[in-house]
């Protein structure tokens, strides 16, 4: 009965996988949730409201302008929920929410949602991969919704693709875990960098790499959920902040070494997410460099700013996290970089898996156990990290000892 004192709302759009949400209803019921639904007239289309009363013992809210709602009953839905799952999630009612529409009782009362919101996207598979389709979910993804399936299966014209929903079950456990994390973080200061470092050659060009920034944004979003307080120190991305967060934004490998080391000893934790660029150019011009014959460029060593906390650190931060992006020998790169940056946890992540995407595969090495996680999204991810740093927050005898004064490399 984990989800005891919990409240949820269901809401159903207008797909055949809406009996399935059926399921989805008891389910969360069986688990001690207080379960209360909404449905688009589509939804009513497939499955009865009648059978959702039933089971809820509230009747379904399938029009807002019905009588017996006097009052406003999108916004009390809306405060009441600590979770408003969307299932089935079809192309159009996600195209609706991503556009902030409003027109119907389950949009109007995802406008008002206080709490967690998912979407279990249902769907054929041409319309799950359809452009629009994935923008809208990126836009819903960037404003901090969690976007659970869809699954590859049969679908309901008989062809096998990715757009089945996820199984109740599944979606229920998915809501269990976020809802239960909440709070484990407060009273924690974590320090969060992110996204790559621009390495300026001349006014107009400088040397870069793909990362997107969404790993280290997803950690500081997933944090902030979790009642930490949360600093990010951001290269240049093109992502939301997520709210709640106090943003530091830098450009370069050296601002953020700035950046981190002028603040470090206040936080409890620092992850260094960020793709931090190893070298830049010996000279930034003041002038755009002219084209004429073949250029040779001169690198200097940007420092490292893992090596160089885990070095300098006393006592704060007591956590320090490091990334690792790697083609080869993944688990013994991870290990050599948690002993040279002295480091309490390295993500290790193949090189192919691990830039610029929305998924990640993932292993976490720390100095007494490694465990490889499965490919999941970058927000799951987030969690599996924080779970951990939460754990030799509590715990810091799972911290390797070590003497201070470790030499930072360059
Ligand atoms: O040594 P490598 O670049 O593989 O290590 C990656 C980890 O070290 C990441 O956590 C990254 O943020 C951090 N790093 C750093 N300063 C650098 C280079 C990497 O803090 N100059």
């Amino acid at each position: 009965m984990s989800l005891q004192g919990k409240r949820v709302v269901v809401g159903l759009g207008g797909g055949i996988a809406a009996f399935k949400a059926v399921e989805l209803v008891r389910e969360l019921s069986r688990r001690g949730a207080e379960v209360r639904v909404v449905m688009t007239e589509a939804a009513t289309h497939f499955v009865g409201p009648i059978t959702f009363a039933g089971l809820t013992g509230k009747p379904a809210v399938t029009d807002l302008w019905a009588k017996e709602y006097a009052g406003e009953v999108h916004v009390e839905l809306g405060e009441w929920a600590d979770a408003i799952v969307i299932a089935p999630a079809t192309m159009n009612l996600i195209s609706r929410a991503a556009n902030g529409q409003a027109n119907d009782a389950v949009l109007a009362t995802l406008a008002c949602a206080r709490g967690v919101v998912f979407f279990a996207p249902s769907m054929h598979h041409r319309m799950w991969s359809h452009g629009a389709t994935q923008a809208n979910i990126r836009t819903l993804t960037d404003r901090e919704a969690v976007v659970l399936g869809p699954v590859t299966g049969p679908l309901a014209n008989g062809e096998v693709g990715e757009g089945r929903m996820m199984e109740p079950a599944d979606i229920a456990e998915e809501i269990e875990s976020h809802l239960t994390h909440s709070d484990d973080l407060s009273g924690s200061r974590l320090l969060v960098t992110a996204g790559p470092t621009h390495e300026d050659l001349d006014p107009v060009r400088f040397l870069g790499n793909r990362s997107s920034g969404r790993m280290g944004y997803a950690i500081a979003s997933r944090a902030l959920r979790r009642g930490a307080e949360v600093t990010l120190v951001s290269g240049p991305v093109h992502l939301p902040v997520p709210s709640g967060a106090e943003v530091i934004r830098v450009r370069s490998a050296v601002e953020m070494h700035a950046a981190v080391m002028s603040r470090f000893d206040q936080f409890d934790v620092l992850i260094m997410a960020a793709a931090v660029a190893d070298y830049r150019p010996a000279q930034r011009e003041s002038h755009k460099i002219k084209k004429g014959g073949d250029l040779r460029l001169e690198l200097v060593r940007n420092p490292d700013i893992l090596a160089s906390v885990g070095a300098k650190r006393v006592q704060r931060p007591s956590v320090l996290v490091g990334f690792a992006l790697e083609t080869e020998n993944l688990e013994q790169s991870a290990r050599d970089k948690l002993e040279r940056k002295a480091a309490d946890l390295i993500v290790a992540n193949e090189a192919s898996a691990g830039l610029g995407g929305d998924t990640n595969r993932a292993t976490l090495v720390e100095a007494s156990a490694t465990t490889s996680l499965p490919e999941m999204g970058k927000p799951a991810l987030a969690d599996q990290i924080l779970d951990r740093v939460r754990t030799l927050l509590k715990n810091p005898s799972a911290r390797p000892r070590r003497e201070t004064g470790h030499k930072a490399p360059n």
